[in-house]
């Protein structure tokens, strides 16, 4: 069958009390509005938070056939710096667009600039997966791979734009929040506005309309709607075709995938603010599993035990590791520590410590460790 165009109105939808997606909204709202004491330090936090926006981009880029795995990207990312692989360079520019949506979002509304700047960044220096208008709407039609739904014309792009920018800034009460993240991306996904890229910047919108809404992730908090969308393409192209003809169930559907979603990777990834969760679960497996692939040293190891147990550590703490020897043989190891990116201070010129591990040595096998407690898309070699 060949694919064709039909409008439908944008609008909210009516869930209704008993349903389903209204005990989602209801969850996620909680989820919103807890406050998130986490017991894990900031500069632990931080590091998290960096690992996750890349497995957010690698997992974005693969939707569309980007087959880089996630061991694939660390040793070209880490190990050698410049690249000109077109498939590296597609998912650090994803990586850019969520650190540049990160720093710009409380201080800009979600509109066309906004958006065009995402795609522009995101599209940058590629062929294959790059645009022919960075930034601005497609001048041309086209269809969507597979699908029944032909995008509206491209002369009509920037009017259903337009009436979706209105739709996401609209002052509508907080409970329409969710279902408007949701709608709004299959809607944009619907319009299809530029010649590519659509899917790439879309999932960034979704990012970026959380944390608008109040999902914090300046501190506190790791988003990553993208695994929402990345653990099984099938399911979210499917659920992306059922609503496209904007009937009111296909809508209510779509919602209720990506809200369903939404929920069990927020909750999971939350639960790395749990300082006790994260030390027990991933960082000291990962720091053994280091050690046992002959990454680290046995006296790293130790060092890195009463690093994770300590949270911050002073050189004090690891005085009994090596009886006899004085604090400015200590001071030596720690500085060797530093230089290998396994340690950190806590602020510059400050006498206290903290593991690194965005490092050759130890960051292979904290992602192994997080795929082992199902941090990871399935499937996922590492
Ligand atoms: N039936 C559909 N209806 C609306 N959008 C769809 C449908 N199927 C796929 N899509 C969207 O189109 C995206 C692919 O469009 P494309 O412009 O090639 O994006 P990218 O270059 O980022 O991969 C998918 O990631 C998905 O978001
Ligand atoms: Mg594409």
């Amino acid at each position: 069958m060949s694919a064709t165009f039909k409008h439908f109105d944008l609008k909210l939808v009516d869930p209704g009390f008993e349903s389903p997606l209204t005990d989602l909204i209801i969850e996620l709202d909680h989820l919103r509005r807890k406050s998130l004491g986490g017991t894990t330090h900031p500069h632990i936090f931080f590091q998290l938070k960096n690992i996750f926006h890349m497995l957010e981009s690698i997992g974005s880029a693969r939707i569309e056939g980007n087959h880089t795995t996630i061991a694939e990207y660390i040793e070209k990312r880490i190990d050698s710096g410049e690249t000109e692989d077109e498939n590296i360079l597609e998912i650090l520019n994803s990586e850019k667009a969520m650190a540049f949506i990160d720093e710009n979002i409380s201080d800009y509304p979600i509109n066309r600039a906004f958006v065009s700047e995402v795609h522009k960044i995101i599209v940058k220096n590629l062929n294959k997966e790059g645009s022919k208008n960075a930034g601005q709407y497609r001048k041309e039609n086209l269809k969507i791979v597979g699908s029944n739904h032909l995008p509206p014309d491209y002369t009509q792009v920037s009017v259903y734009m337009d009436e979706l920018f209105k739709f996401i800034n609209n002052k509508d009460a907080k409970k329409y929040d969710l279902l408007k993240t949701a709608i709004s991306h299959h809607r944009f996904a619907w319009i299809h506005p530029f010649d590519n890229g659509n899917g790439r910047t879309v999932r960034l919108l979704t990012y970026a309309m959380l944390i608008k809404q109040g999902f914090n992730v300046s501190f506190g908090r790791i988003l990553n709607p993208t695994a929402v969308f990345c653990n099984d393409r099938n399911k979210y192209y499917k659920a992306l075709s059922n609503a496209d003809t904007g009937s009111e169930s296909g809508i209510l559907h779509w919602c209720e995938y990506v809200l369903a979603g939404l929920k069990v990777e927020i909750e999971k990834i939350d639960l790395l603010l749990n300082y006790n969760y994260l030390s027990a679960n991933i960082l000291l497996p990962a720091v053994s599993l280091a050690k046992k692939k002959e990454n680290i040293t046995e006296r790293e190891e130790k060092v890195l035990q009463i690093a994770i147990k300590k949270q911050v550590f002073m050189s004090s703490d690891i005085e009994r590791l090596f009886p006899g020897k004085v604090h400015s043989e200590r001071s030596r190891i720690l500085r060797r520590l530093r230089e290998k990116k396994m340690i950190i201070t806590e602020k510059d010129n400050s006498r206290k410590y903290l593991i690194r591990f965005d490092n050759n040595y130890l960051l292979r096998s904290i992602i192994e460790v997080l795929g082992k407690n199902n941090f990871l898309p399935p499937n996922e070699e590492v």
